[in-house]
């Protein structure tokens, strides 16, 4: 079954001659529990597209549907509603606030929706972050935890509402190849909870651990690949088809 279904998405910005299409009439079906990467140059629409599946963004023409549901015969507050309970955003940099811990930053999205259950998503909260190794930390000012660390708290935050999807977009661009690494086997474990994962890179590495890629050029995407034939290859040989595959469309 389909997830996400985006037909013929069209978003433009600006205005008269400036006026382009930032996404070019894009049709994309992402399926329930699929492991998907977008790759493509800088400014070819990568988060514009992930921002039109997560109904963040107006089109100005075509369509999405998220988990069956038309998402834009939804008003404002069923579609924030949708969001909350079912997507979760994962962003290069976490956007935490600076004088609450760690623990504090992850529970107080959910802990504003639902102030009766403190003690339950205080619960969910240090389960998550033991899970992403981040336990010992919650107590921590985000200023006194790693870059690395402090991702896997968003991780954490995002988490938290039990999404049926979560969005990266260029979840592990500001990480050492270490850490990103670190960050993958989080994302693959939640991949393989049966949640659905789409993330947005550049990095060759990332993207071999997915089980689809998606090449974004120009508002459209150009190229696709299923990394299913590579199944029990080696991870340098995964890494090594993507890369040939990113040579070959030129990004
Ligand atoms: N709110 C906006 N107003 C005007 N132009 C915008 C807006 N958002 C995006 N754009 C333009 O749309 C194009 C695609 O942007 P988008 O952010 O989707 O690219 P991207 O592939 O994510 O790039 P990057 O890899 O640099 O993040 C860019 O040319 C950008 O300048
Ligand atoms: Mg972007």
């Amino acid at each position: 079954m389909d997830m996400i279904t985006g037909h013929d998405m069209v978003k433009a910005f600006g205005v008269g001659e400036e006026r382009r299409r930032v996404l070019d009439g894009v049709s994309v079906e992402i399926g329930e529990g699929e492991f998907v990467a977008v790759m493509g140059p800088s400014g070819s629409g990568k988060s514009t597209l992930l921002f039109a599946l997560s109904g963040m963004d107006h089109l100005d023409s075509g369509t999405v549907s998220f988990a069956g549901r038309d998402l834009s015969a939804l008003d404002s507050e069923e579609l924030a509603s949708l969001r909350r309970t079912q997507m979760g955003f994962v962003f290069q940099q976490a956007t935490l606030l600076k004088n609450l811990n760690l623990l504090d930053n992850i529970i107080l999205p959910a802990v504003r929706e639902n102030r009766k259950n403190a003690q339950g998503i205080i619960a969910r909260a240090k389960m998550l972050m033991s899970k992403t190794g981040i336990a010992e930390l919650e107590k921590r000012d985000i200023t006194q935890v790693s870059g690395g660390q402090l991702q896997r708290a968003g991780i954490c935050r995002a988490l938290m509402g039990s999404p049926k999807v979560i969005f990266g977009d260029e979840p592990t661009g500001a990480l050492n190849s270490r850490s990103a690494e670190e960050i993958m086997d989080i994302f693959t474990d939640i991949h393989t909870e049966g949640t659905t994962v789409m993330l947005v890179t550049y990095d060759a590495q990332v993207a071999a651990r997915t089980q689809r890629i998606l090449f974004m050029r120009d508002g459209s995407i150009v190229s696709e690949m299923r990394l299913s034939k590579y199944e029990g290859h080696s991870m340098d040989n995964r890494i090594g088809a993507v890369t040939a595959k990113m040579r070959e469309i030129g990004i």
